[in-house]
């Protein structure tokens, strides 16, 4: 790699205005881009950006990252914790769509994924919850050593700096007592509280409590199951949202030896023909192909280009487009392939199969009782009155996201029918609610059967969630599936990511939402829940009147008429919590793993994939921390992996 003349260009970029020094615009990319860099990036999103980071920390390496969005100008509907959940740059979502959801009510849904530096952390909700040590152990369970609790928690602990700035009358009125040794102080993610907490987080937690939900201590510390105020990625210090972008990438943009080009989505991953070495080699074909770079460019319409990599290729595209961009380059199914008319270079059964999501569903309750504010309240003088104080200030309700209180509440303590559901799950064969043709390769069925022994045992444990509740301040409460036992796939439709102009409509995501009917029966004792809890004597002076459907929530339990009613409205509502993982599983080959416990692409020698898509068996949780750890730990790996070699004098 020609250092030299790198830094040429680095002493040009230092007199260019703005932050963004490095940064390669579609404009100037053709004057600065170099032939090759030791790793190349695709995606900056959460992941794409921890690696870059932590790889280009080495002056010695150079590292491209290529991300399809733009670098934004902090926008207010980014930095802003109060406008979370108020809509979003179209230009900042992939705006996918999913396949007629035939287990539901056979209609599409929309499915946003983020689109820009930064990735899904541009656009998300600040939610900062880990899961339970169990949902890490069952990923080592699964046959990836080095990746249980114990092994993550370092990963989390180095990504984070972790404030605990609440003072103690609000600290104890909210059950908020982190446990520090379990959190990092000196990481470059933000976490934190805000600084205006809605007083019904507080009717909530209590309401919780009275039905014996415990409250926990500190909800990142191994134990989940329970009901607390979620710490969110956002600065203590200028509540303002903490991304990948703002906390991984602005302050590293002055690196010499690291290039981010912008607006410039990746259309191939290219194969070298010739055999290569140092992965392992996957049956038929026995032996490791080499990566040469990927093949890029601006928009559909512009000519492709191409850049070499001298070490490796690490896929970070997110759960959707990691194994979409694996297709197209000849990487997974044969029949998927075959379909498509790429030859196949890899036949790797496991590439778009083993979809999971968190399904989610809002229910109204209007809280009504006079004098209540909230997030409702912020319009007119109160608006700006809001907007004043928190640019003004770094206080009041723009500091606080949508929704930070939070419940995961175990299968047991929703409904005392727990055991016939998982009865009723355990009868089933596994192969019959798996999506049948190109996914049903025996071994992604023999993989799903494991994962499927493991969400059946967490199901019966009082220590795991089962279902997430998300309360905000006027009086909704969204339910969400969070150890879901439906498995869904996602394909390219084209073998040009950009046919006609738009990647989401040369996709074909299906996550088959309670294809596994007990997951909506999960979510239906969610809702009979919900009833109980707004009766709870905490809650009832908000004096909820939900609208119909959600009033047959008052119905009783075991009222068949209501819960047929719940039924259909979890059948048209049901929709994407946004978590997409599972598609890149990071699991033994013969259980249909697409990566190694290195991340590496099984049958490939320098190609890793480091995104969501690698994630076994979802954790319940909201799984951003889970992302950044994953990256952290992944940087560590490749670091590790190439540390012997001598590069830089080449
Ligand atoms: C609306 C929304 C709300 C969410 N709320 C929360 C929350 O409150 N808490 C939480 O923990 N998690 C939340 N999440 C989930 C969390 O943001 C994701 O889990 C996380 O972003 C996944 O990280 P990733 O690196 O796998 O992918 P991403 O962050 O999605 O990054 C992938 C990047 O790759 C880029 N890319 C894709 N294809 C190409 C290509 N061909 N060429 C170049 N670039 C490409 C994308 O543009 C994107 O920037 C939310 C997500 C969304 C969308
Ligand atoms: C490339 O162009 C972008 C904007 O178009 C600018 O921000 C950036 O500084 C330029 N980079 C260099 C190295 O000149
Ligand atoms: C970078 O490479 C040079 C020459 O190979 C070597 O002397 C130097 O120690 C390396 N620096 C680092 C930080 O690895
Ligand atoms: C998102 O996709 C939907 C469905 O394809 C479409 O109707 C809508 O216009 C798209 N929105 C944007 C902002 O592109
Ligand atoms: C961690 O957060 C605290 C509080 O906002 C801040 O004072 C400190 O500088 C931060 N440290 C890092 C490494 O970001
Ligand atoms: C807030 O502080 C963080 C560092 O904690 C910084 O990256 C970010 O740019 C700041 N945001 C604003 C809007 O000041
Ligand atoms: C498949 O590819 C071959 C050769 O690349 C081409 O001749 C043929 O037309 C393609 N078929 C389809 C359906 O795209
Ligand atoms: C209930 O609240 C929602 C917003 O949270 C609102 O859209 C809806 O109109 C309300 N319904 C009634 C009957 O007030
Ligand atoms: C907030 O709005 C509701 C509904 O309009 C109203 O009943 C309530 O009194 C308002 N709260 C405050 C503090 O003004
Ligand atoms: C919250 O409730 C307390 C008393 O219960 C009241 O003093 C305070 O004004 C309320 N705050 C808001 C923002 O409604
Ligand atoms: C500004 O913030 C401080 C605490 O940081 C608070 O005590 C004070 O009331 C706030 N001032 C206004 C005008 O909101
Ligand atoms: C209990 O669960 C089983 C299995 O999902 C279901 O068939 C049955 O209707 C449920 N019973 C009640 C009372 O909800
Ligand atoms: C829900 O509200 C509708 C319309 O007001 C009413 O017809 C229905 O009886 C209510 N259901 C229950 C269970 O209260």
């Amino acid at each position: 790699m020609d250092l030299a003349a790198l830094a040429t260009t680095l002493l040009l970029c230092a007199f260019i205005p703005g932050i963004d020094g490095l940064h390669l615009s579609p404009q100037n990319v053709t004057d600065l881009l170099l032939p090759s860099y030791d790793y190349i990036i695709v995606g900056g999103g959460v992941a794409g950006l921890v690696v870059a980071n932590r790889l280009s920390k080495d002056p010695n390496v150079t590292v491209l990252v290529l991300e399809s969005g733009q670098l934004d100008c902090y926008p207010d509907t980014v930095t802003v914790p109060g406008l979370v959940g108020h809509g979003w740059d179209a230009t900042q979502d992939w705006n996918f769509t999913t396949a007629p959801q035939e287990f539901l009510d056979n209609a599409a849904r929309r499915y946003a994924q983020g689109h820009g530096v930064g990735g899904g952390s541009i656009i998300n909700g600040l939610v900062m919850t880990r899961g339970a040590k169990a949902d890490y152990d069952a990923w080592e369970a699964l046959g990836n050593p080095g990746w249980a609790w114990r092994d993550m928690l370092p990963y989390f602990i180095k990504s984070e700096n972790f404030t605990a700035n609440v003072d103690s009358d609000v600290a104890s009125a909210l059950h908020i007592h982190p446990d520090m040794s379990v959190h990092g102080t000196s990481g470059p993610l933000q976490v934190a509280y805000p600084n205006f907490i809605y007083n019904t987080s507080n009717s909530f937690l209590e309401g919780l409590s009275e039905l014996g939900v415990p409250l926990l201590d500190d909800p990142n510390a191994g134990v989940s199951a329970g009901a607390f105020l979620s710490p969110s990625s956002m600065s203590a210090w200028n509540q303002s949202r903490s991304s990948s972008r703002t906390a991984y990438l602005d302050s590293v943009l002055n690196r010499p030896n690291m290039h981010l080009a912008s607006g410039q989505t990746v259309t191939r991953i290219l194969i070298e023909s010739g055999e290569g070495s140092g992965g392992i080699a996957v049956p038929p074909f026995g032996h490791i192909r080499r990566i040469q770079g990927v093949e890029f460019t601006s928009s559909s319409s512009s000519p492709r280009r191409k850049v070499t990599c001298d070490r490796e290729v690490v896929l970070a595209a997110g759960a959707i487009l990691s194994p979409v961009l694996l297709q197209i380059s000849g990487i997974g199914p044969t029949a998927v392939l075959d379909g498509l008319n790429v030859s196949v270079h890899i036949d790797l059964p496991g590439v778009g199969q083993n979809f999971q999501d968190h399904a989610m569903l809002t229910a109204f309750y209007n809280y009504t009782t006079p004098g209540l504010f909230s997030s409702a309240n912020l319009t007119g003088a109160t608006l700006e009155e809001a907007r004043n104080e928190y640019f003004n200030n770094r206080t009041g309700p723009w500091t606080a996201p949508l929704v930070s209180t939070v419940a995961f509440p175990s299968l047991e303590s929703l409904t005392a029918n727990w055991s016939s559901i998982l009865d009723s799950v355990s009868a089933t064969p596994p192969k019959k609610y798996l999506p049948s043709g190109p996914g049903q390769h025996p071994t992604v069925v023999q993989g799903y059967e494991r994962q499927r022994q493991l969400i059946l045992r967490f199901l019966g444990r009082t220590d795991v969630g089962a279902l997430e509740i998300m309360a905000d301040s006027v009086g909704t409460l969204t339910v969400g599936i969070h150890h879901p036992f439906s498995r869904g796939t996602v394909r390219a439709i084209s073998a040009d990511l950009l046919s006609g102009g738009s990647v989401a409509r040369n996709v074909l995501l299906n996550p088959r939402y309670c294809a596994q009917p007990e997951d909506c029966e999960v979510l239906l004792a969610g809702l009979l829940f919900n009833g109980r809890i707004l009766n709870t004597c905490p809650m009832r002076p908000l004096a909820a009147q939900p609208p119909p459907p959600w009033n047959a929530t008052s119905g009783q339990f075991g009222n068949t008429e209501a819960e047929s009613i719940l039924l259909g409205a979890i059948r048209r509502g049901l929709t994407t919590e946004f978590h997409p993982a599972g598609t890149t599983s990071m699991l033994p080959f013969d259980l249909g793993g697409v990566v190694s416990p290195e991340l590496r692409v099984y049958g490939t020698a320098n190609l890793r994939v480091v995104d969501a898509g690698i994630i076994p068996l979802l954790p319940a949780a909201h799984v951003q921390a889970a992302v950044y750890a994953i990256a952290e730990k992944a940087a560590d790996i490749i670091k590790q992996e190439n540390s012997h070699q001598h590069w830089g004098d080449e």
